[in-house]
């Protein structure tokens, strides 16, 4: 379908660099009654009228539990180094403690066997937000210490079974939202309006990094294992010199309560000064701070886009809220919409150059720990198209961000930046939390009514940079024959 639109470009990529893609459970595996599998947060989110966009749950989503040889068959014909996705703590023990469900467990012990089979490396991701129903229940969810001492558990059981084989764990993916967008805005499950719960959830997810960290050493076998952590570490980027405090501010609240305990073993003091009107950091016990900085192999790096930030210049302390906005001391901040860039179908602003910046940065920040994109992508009004009878989709903006962003990614290596792997988000259309089916971010489109996978011109495109290493251009003489097929499909360009 896609033959001949491509050839390689003089952008090369090494050898030893991973690429693949990334997914995960709550958004690709529907399943959600099936192989024994318990409640997550997320369900009962999701069925909470009024939640997410159209009332979309993840009951179905893609449905890779029941179609997962599909889907590798599909990862095979992508030529991808590696694949990242997340593990299900409730298919793997329904109420989150106690009881593993060994059918669970055997689902993604054969999807890595499988997945080996091909040549495909499993980066596994232990917590990507769908936590076990059962610990809201009973802890409160990650405002609770137990639920992080439950996490270490079913850490130590799932390093058990998979650790001979996983080449890369991540704990947590982006703690930043499971803790402040599902304890403090109430933007995500389950849904909690608190900023003091949310800075004890961003605690109890240091905490249990921390217990993972530990677990996963102590249980896995493979000897080139990497253990990392993925976090959305935000590029930010003041307007002006007025504005660095809330610079500062948003880096404190978003990035250092983060890689702080994580990487250096400490709170920022700005932090702790900047949210003390929220709370008194009395969960922060004797010795957590020790535990949840592990030496660790690997930092992953969620990008999307550069945070342009302000100083809001109405800000009224009088005005700041215990809860309820996107974090704790947000109204300080202004997020500038840069109208000179282009967007994507999420209005999230393309800066490939941001991505660059980052990578050296972070580099500098933490010169011994090699770095992976584990997520990087882009969401568009994708359409299928029908070409003699194949169905095609022609999703050139997602081509041309993907290669811009490969491109920003090698040249932060030739800046010396320290970066490994690169993962696109994400190989299939997916359930995208709150905003429901509408946005589309997969190498492969999914008919949601049928379930049908198309790969997308940007999956041929990917297969081919993972073939060649050298960044695909499309071929002059395909362009004609291109731009007509683009014509076909000009509602899903932007
Ligand atoms: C990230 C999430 C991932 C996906 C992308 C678009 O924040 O980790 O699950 O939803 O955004």
């Amino acid at each position: 379908m896609y033959d001949d639109l491509f050839q390689p470009g003089d952008i090369c990529v090494p050898r030893s660099f991973t690429l693949g893609a990334a997914t995960a459970a709550y958004q690709v595996e529907g399943g959600a009654n099936s192989g024994g599998r318990g409640r997550s947060i997320w369900d009962t989110f999701s069925h909470t009228p009024g939640k997410t966009e159209g009332g979309a749950t993840g009951d179905v989503a893609a449905d890779h539990y029941h179609r997962v040889h599909i889907d590798l068959d599909l990862m095979r014909t992508l030529n991808l180094d590696a694949y990242r996705f997340s593990i299900s703590w409730p298919r793997v023990m329904p109420t989150g403690e106690g009881a593993v469900n060994p059918d669970g467990l055997m689902f993604y012990s054969r999807l890595i066997d499988d997945l080996l089979d091909r040549g495909i490396q499993p980066i596994v991701t232990l917590n990507h937000w769908d936590l076990p129903q059962s610990l809201e229940d009973k802890y409160g969810g990650w405002r609770g210490r137990e639920t992080a001492h439950a996490f270490e558990t079913y850490a130590e059981i799932v390093g058990a079974a998979l650790g001979d084989r996983v080449a890369v764990w991540s704990t947590h993916n982006e703690p930043w939202n499971n803790s402040f967008s599902g304890y403090g805005s109430g933007a995500f499950a389950p849904g909690g309006t608190s900023h003091a719960d949310a800075l004890a959830a961003a605690h109890h997810l240091n905490l249990s990094h921390g217990l993972a960290v530990q677990a996963l050493r102590s249980t896995i076998t493979r000897p080139d294992a990497q253990i990392s952590v993925a976090l959305n570490n935000f590029r930010i980027e003041p307007e002006g010199p007025d504005d660095a405090d809330a610079a500062r501010r948003f880096d404190a609240i978003a990035n250092r309560i983060f890689t702080g305990p994580m990487l250096r073993g400490e709170y920022p003091d700005d932090l702790i000064l900047d949210t003390a009107k929220f709370t008194d950091w009395d969960f922060v016990k004797p010795g957590d701070l020790e535990i949840a900085h592990q030496p660790i192999d690997l930092l992953g790096l969620n990008y999307y886009e550069v945070m342009h930030v302000r100083a809001n210049p109405a800000f009224d302390p009088a005005s700041e809220s215990d809860g309820g906005t996107d974090f704790p001391g947000s109204e300080r901040i202004e997020f500038v919409r840069r109208d000179d860039l282009a967007r994507t179908g999420m209005d999230w602003g393309i800066e490939p150059r941001g991505l660059e910046e980052h990578l050296v940065a972070l580099s500098e920040e933490f010169p011994s720990l090699p770095i992976m994109v584990m997520e990087n992508g882009a969401a568009f009004r994708d359409t299928v198209v029908d070409v003699d009878g194949i169905p095609a989709v022609f999703d050139v903006n997602r081509v041309n961000y993907l290669s811009a962003h490969v491109a920003a990614t090698v040249r932060a290596v030739e800046r010396g930046a320290n970066v490994i792997g690169y993962l696109v988000w994400s190989l299939l259309d997916n359930f995208e939390w709150t905003a429901g089916y509408g946005p589309r971010f997969g190498l492969i489109h999914i008919d949601y009514e049928t379930l049908e996978r198309t790969p997308k011109l940007s999956s041929r495109w990917f297969a081919e940079l993972c073939a060649t290493r050298a960044l695909p251009v499309r071929t002059p003489s395909s362009e004609k024959a291109h731009a007509e097929r683009e014509g076909l499909d000009a509602a899903a360009t932007l």
